[in-house]
C-alpha cells in the first residue's frame, strides 16, 4: 500500500518578470483567469486530488497569496447582510481551513529544485506533490487526481508529461522513455532544457509531480544544472539510476502555459468559452474580431 499523498508544494517565489509591469506590485499568481487568480486553479486541483496540506514557497511581496485563502470576515458579513448568497458561497469556497496553508521563504532565486528543497522540514518523510501554478490544466478529471490514481499502482516518482513540438523541447524537462505506449511510461532518463537537437524525445515534463522524500535528499547537495540553477529534474533523474522508480504520466486534458503572455491569453479565451454565463457574448466577439482582421487583410 502506498502512503496517501496529502501534502503539496506550490513554488511561488518567482518575480514574474515576464508580466512586468503588471507584477510590479502584484504577485503573478494573483493575476486573474476570468474571475479566479492563477493560484486558485492549482489549489483547487490539489484539493480535488485529496491534498489537505498546502505548502507555499514564497518570497518577499507575496503576502496577498496567503490573505487570499484566508477568511474575509467583513466581506462575508456584507454579502450576508445583503442576501447575496451566491457570491457568499463563491467567496467561502476560497477559504482554506486554519492551519491548512503553511509558507516558507526562498530568500534567493536559485532554481525550482532549491524552491522545493526549502519545503523539506514541512514535508518530512512522506511522498508529496508539487504543482507549478503557471501550468494551468483544463481536464474533466483534474490532472493531479489522475496522477494520484496512477501513482497508487506504481508508487515511486511520477511527473506529468505531454508531447510538444520538437523545436520547443529546449524550454522543458524532457523524458527519455523506451516506449511511449499508454499513459504510464517508465522513464530511463530526464534532461532539463536540452540544447536544440539533443532532446531524447518530444515528451516534456509539465508542472505536476508526485515525489518521494529521497528526491529532497538528492537536492541536499545543491548541485547546479541547466542555466546555473538547482534543478528539480536533476534530483529526480538521480532516482532513475538509484531506484528505477520514475514514471511519466500522459494526462488527459489541455495545458496552458500561463507563464507566457500568449498562453495566458489563450487560457483566458478557453476558460471564458467554457463558462455558460460568458460563452455566447465572447464567441460572437471573437468571430467579429476575426472577420474584421480578415477584411483588413
Ligand atoms: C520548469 C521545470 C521543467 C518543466 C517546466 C514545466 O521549468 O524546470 O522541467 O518542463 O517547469 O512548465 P520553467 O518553466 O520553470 O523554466
Amino acid at each position: 500500500m502506498q502512503k496517501k499523498v496529502t501534502k503539496a508544494v506550490f513554488p511561488i517565489a518567482g518575480m514574474g518578470t515576464r508580466f512586468l509591469p503588471a507584477t510590479k506590485a502584484t504577485p503573478k499568481e494573483i493575476l486573474t483567469l476570468v474571475d479566479r487568480p492563477l493560484i486558485q486553479y492549482a489549489v483547487d486541483e490539489a484539493r480535488a486530488a485529496g491534498i489537505t496540506e498546502f505548502i507555499f514557497v514564497t518570497s518577499r511581496g507575496k503576502g496577498a497569496l496567503e490573505d487570499y485563502f484566508d477568511r474575509a470576515p467583513e466581506l462575508e458579513a456584507t454579502l450576508k447582510a445583503k442576501g447575496k448568497t451566491d457570491l457568499l458561497e463563491l467567496l467561502q469556497a476560497t477559504n482554506l481551513d486554519s492551519g491548512a496553508i503553511a509558507s516558507v521563504r526562498q530568500n534567493e532565486a536559485l532554481g525550482l529544485g532549491h524552491a522545493v528543497w526549502c519545503a523539506r522540514h514541512l514535508i518530512g518523510d512522506e511522498p508529496f506533490a508539487v504543482l507549478l501554478p503557471d501550468d494551468v490544466i483544463a481536464a474533466e478529471k483534474p490532472c493531479l487526481q489522475q496522477m494520484i490514481e496512477a501513482h497508487a499502482e506504481t508508487g515511486g516518482n511520477m511527473v506529468a508529461a505531454m508531447e510538444v513540438p520538437a523545436e520547443k523541447t529546449a524550454s522543458y524537462g524532457v523524458l527519455d522513455v523506451p516506449s511511449a505506449i499508454g499513459p504510464v511510461l517508465p522513464v530511463h532518463g530526464m534532461v532539463e532544457k536540452p540544447a536544440p537537437g539533443t532532446a531524447p524525445s518530444n515528451l516534456a515534463v509539465i508542472g505536476r509531480y508526485i515525489l518521494t522524500p529521497q528526491v529532497l535528499r538528492n537536492l541536499e547537495s545543491h548541485q547546479t544544472g541547466a542555466g546555473g540553477e538547482i534543478q528539480l529534474t536533476d534530483a529526480i533523474e538521480k532516482e532513475i539510476a538509484a531506484a528505477g522508480n520514475v514514471y511519466g504520466y500522459r494526462f488527459q486534458g489541455r495545458r496552458y502555459d500561463c507563464g507566457s503572455k500568449a498562453g495566458y491569453l489563450q487560457a483566458t479565451v478557453a476558460f471564458g468559452l467554457a463558462r455558460d454565463d460568458l460563452r455566447d457574448d465572447l464567441e460572437a466577439f471573437l468571430y467579429d474580431m476575426l472577420a474584421m482582421r480578415q477584411a483588413a487583410e
